[in-house]
């Protein structure tokens, strides 16, 4: 089974970023499930219902959040019909919509896609190593293929899960730090590694933000409020997995950068 991961989408540029590269990333591949962390795609801030159908529309299988998951008020409209988005699963059970896990049936097979949310650094959520326990534990009755994006801050946090989940999950892609990591790998127990897949949205930007409006924080101290850059180039991140069709276990992990320092080829 391939996989193929698109890293946090920020605004207007990834979303335009994704329309065009994701048919060619398809090809190129040739991914059974496209998934897509959307949480910044709203204008840096949240999902919309029509984005998240456009995401879908362009090819996307599953949709993953994160911190930002609630940053647009649209999504308690229609997070309960959206079958294919998860956000993080360790917000509190009994009060939070949505779902922290979704599967995707391919021919015979089915992977599941599980979305956690780091706390070093940021929300104090419940413990993410507890629930991917729990998750990695209901899951693994109906299926071998278990994707986590892990939406986290340290890469500290994001290397001791990938550890704490080798050999139970077929991948760990870590999300939110908006800059692609080099150090994709398959773990001694067969799950693949990438602490941060990058973000797809904004190139000549910071994180995806105005640069100016980030600058002028630094150097001065003010209060100043971030926006997302609405011009310029972009940079797509991702990574494509290989997994065995009959362990689930990892075979390859390939970091996808494309921008245009590293022009796509096809
Ligand atoms: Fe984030």
């Amino acid at each position: 089974m391939k996989v193929l991961f698109i890293g946090d989408v920020v605004g207007s540029i990834g979303r335009e970023a994704v329309d065009k590269y994701l048919p060619l990333l398809k090809n190129k591949y040739k991914p059974q499930v496209t998934i897509v962390n959307g949480e910044n795609a709203a204008a840096g801030r949240g999902i919309t219902e029509k984005i998240y159908k456009q995401f879908l529309q362009a090819g996307a299988d599953v949709i993953t959040m994160g911190n930002h998951t609630w940053d647009n008020r649209e999504i308690f409209d229609f997070i309960d019909d959206a079958k294919k988005l998860v956000r993080p699963a360790n917000f509190p059970e009994d009060t939070t919509p949505g779902q922290g896990m979704v599967y995707v049936n391919v021919n015979q097979l089915k992977l599941a896609v599980i979305n956690l949310q780091g706390r070093t650094f940021m929300p104090d959520l419940n413990d993410p190593f507890r629930k991917a326990d729990e998750l990695i534990k209901e899951a693994s009755k109906q299926t071998p293929f278990i994707f986590i994006d892990f939406h986290a801050e340290t890469t500290s946090e994001k290397q001791a899960m990938g550890w704490y989940v080798d050999g139970r999950v077929s991948a760990m892609v870590g999300t939110h730090t908006h800059v692609q990591t080099n150090d994709a790998r398959i773990l001694p127990q067969g799950t693949a590694y990438l602490t941060d897949a990058g973000m797809t949205g904004p190139y000549d930007a910071v994180l995806g933000m105005e640069k100016e409006k980030v600058l002028q924080r630094f150097l001065t101290n003010l209060p100043t409020r971030f926006e997302v850059s609405k011009q310029g180039r972009s940079i797509l991140s991702g990574c494509c997995l290989e997994l065995d069709s009959r362990s689930g276990r990892a075979v390859s992990i390939k970091p996808i950068l494309i921008n245009d320092d590293h022009p796509f080829y096809g």
